[in-house]
Formats: structure tokens, sequence, C-alpha cells
């Protein structure tokens, strides 16, 4: 029997590729934007659950602005923490299982090594905060959640580092890129796949199942930013690709403070759900194709 999905978010990274990918497993997928489900509203939001008839809810929509989050830090609580808390007390222990996605901004990124599901958590800003908060109540409220940390989320479509680095290169102007902050970049693709292939799996499991509780997903390898940028001119520029500058995170003067080496361990991953993420260079080489067939296309 398929499973329903009920997915809050249709137009982000996530969402979309949840949306796309779900044709190739045994899953019915429905998805609410922003219009039919607004986070800024979280008994608006809860509401859309009474009498829902889904197996698994997924929630895919957040307030991912890193840096307005530090003027808005009102609006990214209410839709990172207090909306993801009235879903999840709406559900409870017996309605359909969560899964919640974070990030690898709740850590503050001096530990010196990848970060295990275990190590403590503490966020440099307002959207690590909110987050860490919006972990902390799902798992608060509904005993069948999973909460997912992913990190450097890519795709080919959306707002993201590939497609920003794509229309510097074709404007030709100096690029310089910060080389002092080091993550996992995460193929949305993969990890909506990763999600809708253990769809069956968490709506069958009972409370306490080690499905639930947080866990990691990204690519596997570690890379900077401009080593990411690097590898983007690499695949779709060859011998075309421009030099990437090095820069420091203080020369770029966010203002979000960024974790300098968030890197989440999977193991975890490895070891419950039996997945162990591509390398990150293999996701990011079919984004760029993608991202080409689609220029070719629209020539
Ligand atoms: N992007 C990353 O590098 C990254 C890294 C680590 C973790 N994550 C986490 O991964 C998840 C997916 O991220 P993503 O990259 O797919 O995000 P994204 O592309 O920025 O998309 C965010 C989604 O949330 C929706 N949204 C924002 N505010 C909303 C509101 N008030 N009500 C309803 N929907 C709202 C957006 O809808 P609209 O189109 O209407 O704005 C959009 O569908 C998020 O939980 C994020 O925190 C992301």
């Amino acid at each position: 029997m398929s499973i329903r999905i009920l997915q809050f978010g249709t137009t982000g990274q996530l969402a979309r590729e949840l949306l796309a990918q779900a044709r190739d497993f045994d899953v019915e997928i429905t998805g609410l934007s922003r219009a039919e489900a607004d986070f800024a509203d979280p008994q608006a939001v809860a509401q859309r659950l009474a009498g829902t008839k889904a197996d698994l809810v997924v929630i895919a929509a957040a307030y991912t602005a890193v840096d307005l989050a530090e003027t808005e830090p009102e609006l990214a609580r209410r839709v990172n923490a207090q909306t993801p808390a009235a879903i999840a007390a709406a559900l409870g222990a017996d309605g359909p299982a969560l899964v919640s996605i974070s990030t690898d901004f709740v850590f503050d990124g001096a530990k010196g090594s990848a970060y295990l599901e275990t190590d403590a958590p503490r966020p440099l800003n307002v959207y690590g905060a909110s987050k860490l908060a919006g972990e902390q109540v799902v798992r608060a409220a509904c005993p069948r959640s999973l909460v997912l940390r992913t990190s450097w989320v890519v795709s080919s479509h959306g707002r993201n580092f590939v497609k920003t680095m794509l229309r510097l290169a074709g404007e030709g102007r100096p690029i310089k890129v910060v080389d002092d902050q080091l993550g996992r970049p995460t193929s949305a693709r993969d990890l909506a796949r990763f999600i809708l292939s253990q769809a069956g799996r968490l709506a069958a499991a009972p409370a306490g199942d080690p499905v639930f509780g947080v866990c990691h997903f990204a690519n596997v390898g570690e890379v900077s930013w401009k080593g990411l940028a690097e590898a983007v001119f690499e695949l779709a520029l060859g011998a075309e690709a421009p030099k990437v500058a090095a820069s420091s995170t203080a020369e770029f003067a966010a203002p979000a403070v960024r974790p300098a080496r968030s890197t989440l361990d999977t193991g975890k991953l490895e070891r419950v759900f039996g997945v162990t993420p591509r390398p990150w260079r293999e996701a990011l080489a079919d984004i760029v194709v993608e991202l080409q067939t689609v220029e070719r296309s629209a020539a």
C-alpha cells in the first residue's frame, strides 16, 4: 500500500525535489504551499492537520535567510520553531510520523572534527538558534519524529551557491570566495530520495525505534566554499574555469556569524538506515549537467 505523505513547503530546494522524486517511490505525496499553510501562523498550520489521512508528515518549509534572520528573529523563530511545535503537538504520540529538517548551523564549528548527533549544539546566529529550538520542541511533542540535520544544500533550482557561482562566472568579474569555512555539501535530491526511501519504515515504526530522534544526512566529503566554487567551475566550464581567489570570513563580513567547520558526521545514518550518501562531487556533477540541459533547452 502506498505511503501517504503530507508535505509542508512546495517551492524550496528540498520541497521541489521531494515532489518530483516521489514518482520513483511507492508514495502518494501532497504538498501544501505557503498560501495554503503560512508558517508565520502556527495555529492555522496546525489546523491543516485536523483529520489528516497521512502516514507521514514532512516539514520542508523553513525560514532559511541566514543573514536576514539577524534582523527578523521573531519571524525566524515563529517559522522554524513555533510552527513546527504546533505541528508536532497536533500529531502527538498517536498521529502520523514526522520528519523535520534541521541544520549544521546548530553547531559552533569549533570542535575541530565532524559533529556527531550527540555533540552539544551551540548556535552562533539567530537562524541556527531558531532551528535548534525547532528540533527541541518537535522532539518533545512528537515521539515519532525524525529530525534530519543537513548542510550546504544545493540543487538546480531556487537560490543556491551553485547557481550564484555560475552567474558570477558568466558576468566575467573576479571571483573571491570564503576559504575558511568547511562543511559537507548536500544534494537536495539525494536528501529527498533518502526521505522517500524511508517513508514506509518511518510510517510503521513505533515510538522508541532508532529511526526516530536526531540523525545527520550530508553528501560525503568536506570542502570549503572556495573548493566548492572551484569544483562547480571545473565541472561546468572545464579548461575555461575562472580562477577563484580566497577570501576570509572576516573579510566577507556577513551579518550572521557562521561556524568555521560545521562538518556533520553521518555514521549514525549508516548504522540505523544502512545508507551511505555518495560523494558531494558526484552529486554536484549531476546538478551541473541538469543546469546545462535547462540552459541549452532555453537557448
Ligand atoms: N539551504 C541550505 O543550505 C540548508 C542547509 C542546512 C539545512 N537546511 C534546511 O533544509 C531545509 C530545506 O531547505 P531548502 O534549501 O530547501 O530551503 P529553501 O530553498 O530556502 O526553501 C524554503 C521553503 O520554505 C518556504 N517558506 C519560507 N517561509 C515560509 C512561511 N512563512 N510559510 C510557509 N512556507 C515558507 C519557502 O516558500 P516560499 O517559496 O513561499 O518562500 C520555501 O518553499 C530547511 O529546513 C533548512 O533550514 C538548508
